[in-house]
């Protein structure tokens, strides 16, 4: 999605700027553009549609320097991807700006601004904010007093940056709805969007608050609040040394990003020196939190959404609690009744989800006992504000569809499955049990990893397929969700997931020949019942492809389809099964010639509602 990268020094910026967007790739994007003020004080453009190293290359043919400056990568919210909708925008030839978020009441401040004789150059929402900000400093208003004023008039999310070719010196900044962090150096100073854009040049941040506003020079630094307040907000070393995110040798970042799998387990799980889950994993005091709750709320969006719902089969189960799980753009948006004594669990790969942090922040006063999040990327807005945090160890996940970071997420929700369920029904046996199947997972899943060539096999029939049905029951219907959800981000094949006994309501209407039926079929207790369901698309010449292991007895024939899954235990199941239709999704979409890591219209990191 949108990124920002800006920098304020005693020397040439072009380079910094642009290696942060390089940083910032990964996101998803579909322009870039970089803007400085030269030493003649003039304002300097590069716009480009399509991948950064386009910008470079205008960058190499016409090098623009400057020691101030503002770059952007874009994500088309308002108006189709162009080099005329990239970032940043342009007022007079003196002002420009980079914005991600989206401003709700552009339409009238465009109409306002088009009456007062200013023409627009772009179909954004953003171009607004630069004339409002050139309308201010016409008038001679001080710049950091014209960026107050000009987002006076906002409504909406965003986080700004601007540059003044006649205030060389200085970038002013603000934040409301998108994060933004200032990363300073010596005698020079910089802003991000993400920290890991700004990991070139420093290890010093400071992690801008809802609201705050920033004026910087090279050695200077002012930041208000949203009240107008002067603050210091605290600068924080983040010293964990930036991951090498090359593909190291795989096709493809997903592909790699699957195969990562069993480390990462293995790392979240981290369970080799104690075998026990220490409460402390989840943050400090979490024991004392634990020990009231009753309930568990699960917020979350996509993928993350489908790990709260296997999680829900996990907490009721073995703690005998109830649990809710909600996608975040729907939770912030209704009346809720309360539970008493329910923990909040919020759930996010990046830690920057704008629907699943509106959800953490709208939360009524009391409502929850306190917070949880579930993510990978530390330092990130939801790890900042909730209370307790259990940090996923999947690594950077660079492609956008989630893999690593989901499979991690459920260990994560075994293991505060585990420490809630020792404070109710679960017992110490059963707990012993559990460690010991969580134990067995990465091992379990590189033996589903081994299973790729005859996956591979099994995908060449999706090709030309232009949907595709998921099913499974119980436990494995959230995984038939995520299944479902991988195939079609990644191939642009519609599928979708279904409890397989809700066939015969309504989607059985679907099946024929040319639809193909994904069940998700290990030998457990509801398999007779999926078998039962399976028979009714076989009967109507449906073809099935069914993941199952031994103790399922199913049998292959010429329309169905059956790939032997490794036995496991059947707690950890849903992670074992879920690698496999990664993989598939994963080959159906190479087969296609897809965009794997980077699927169109997709962002890595959703900061807009
Ligand atoms: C999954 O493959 C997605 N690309 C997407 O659904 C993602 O899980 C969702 O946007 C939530 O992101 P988060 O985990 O970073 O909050």
């Amino acid at each position: 999605m949108c990124g920002i990268v800006a920098a304020t020094a005693r020397r040439e910026v072009s380079e910094i700027l642009l290696e942060g967007l390089r940083r910032l790739e990964y996101r998803g994007y579909d322009s870039a553009g970089m803007a400085l003020i030269d030493a003649e004080h003039n304002l300097l453009l590069h716009k480009r549609l399509g991948k950064v190293a386009e910008l470079e290359q205008a960058q190499a043919m016409t090098p623009h320097h400057g020691c101030s400056g503002i770059a952007h990568t874009r994500w088309a919210t308002h108006g189709e991807p162009s080099a005329a909708n990239a970032h940043p925008h342009l007022s007079g030839n003196r002002v420009a700006v980079v914005h991600n978020g989206i401003i709700e009441n552009h339409e009238s401040l465009r109409e306002e601004l088009k009456g007062q004789g200013y023409e627009f150059q772009s179909q954004t929402d953003t171009e607004v904010i630069v004339h409002l900000l050139h309308q201010q400093l016409e008038e001679r208003v001080e710049f950091f007093q014209a960026l107050k004023n000009t987002i006076a008039r906002l409504d909406g999310a965003y986080a700004i940056a601007a540059i003044d070719a006649e205030n060389p010196d200085r970038v002013v900044a603000a934040r409301a709805g998108s994060p933004l962090v200032i990363g300073v150096g010596i005698g020079e100073n910089f802003l991000a969007s993400d920290q890991l854009a700004l990991r070139q040049v420093t290890d010093r941040f400071i992690f801008l608050e809802e609201g705050d506003m920033v004026d910087m020079g090279a050695t200077r630094l002012h930041v208000e609040d949203a009240s107008g307040a002067v603050v210091e907000r605290t600068m924080q070393r983040v010293s964990a040394a930036v991951e090498t995110v090359d593909l190291g040798g795989y096709e493809h970042y997903m592909l790699k990003e699957i195969h990562e799998q069993p480390r990462a387990l293995a790392e979240t799980l981290g369970l080799e020196a104690s075998h026990q889950v220490e409460d402390e994993r989840f943050g400090a005091g979490a024991g004392a939190i634990f020990d009231q709750v009753k309930a568990v709320q699960i917020v979350a969006c996509g993928t993350s959404y489908h790990a709260g719902l296997v999680a829900r089969y996990w907490l009721e189960d073995l703690c005998g609690i109830p649990c809710d799980v909600e996608v975040a753009s729907e939770f912030r948006y209704r009346a809720r009744a309360r539970r008493e004594g329910t923990l909040l669990v919020t759930v996010s790969q990046s830690g920057e989800t704008a629907d699943t942090l509106a959800a953490l922040r709208g939360q009524g006063e009391d409502e929850f006992i306190a917070s949880l999040v579930i993510a990978n990327v530390d330092h990130s807005s939801l790890v900042r504000e909730s209370d307790l945090v259990f940090l996923t160890r999947a690594g950077a996940e660079i492609g956008v569809a989630s893999t690593k970071a989901f499979t991690t997420q459920l260990v994560a929700f075994l293991m505060l499955a585990i420490a809630l369920g020792r404070r109710h029904q679960l017992s110490e046996e059963a707990t012993r049990e559990l460690i010991d199947a969580l134990h067995q997972l990465p091992d379990c899943v590189s033996r589903t990893l081994q299973l790729d060539a005859d996956i591979k096999r099994l995908s060449e029939a999706f090709i030309l397929k232009n949907h595709a049905l998921f099913l499974g029951r119980g436990i494995q219907y959230p995984v038939a969700l995520e299944g479902a959800l991988k195939l079609k981000e990644i191939s642009y094949i519609h599928a979708e997931a279904y409890p397989a006994g809700e066939l015969k309501h309504g989607p059985l209407a679907l099946v024929d020949a040319e639809m193909p039926v994904v069940a998700v079929a290990p030998g457990d207790e509801l398999l007779e019942k999926l078998k039962s369901n399976l028979e009714e698309v076989r009967s109507r010449g449906g073809e099935l492809f069914v993941f199952a292991d031994d103790n399922a007895g199913m049998k292959g024939d010429s329309r169905v389809h059956v790939l032997g899954m490794p036995s496991c235990p059947a707690v950890i199941q849903p992670v074992v099964y879920t690698v496999a239709l990664q993989l598939l999704a994963y080959h159906v979409a190479v087969q296609k010639g897809t965009d794997v890591d980077k699927p169109r219209n997709l962002a890595k990191s959703v900061t807009v509602e």
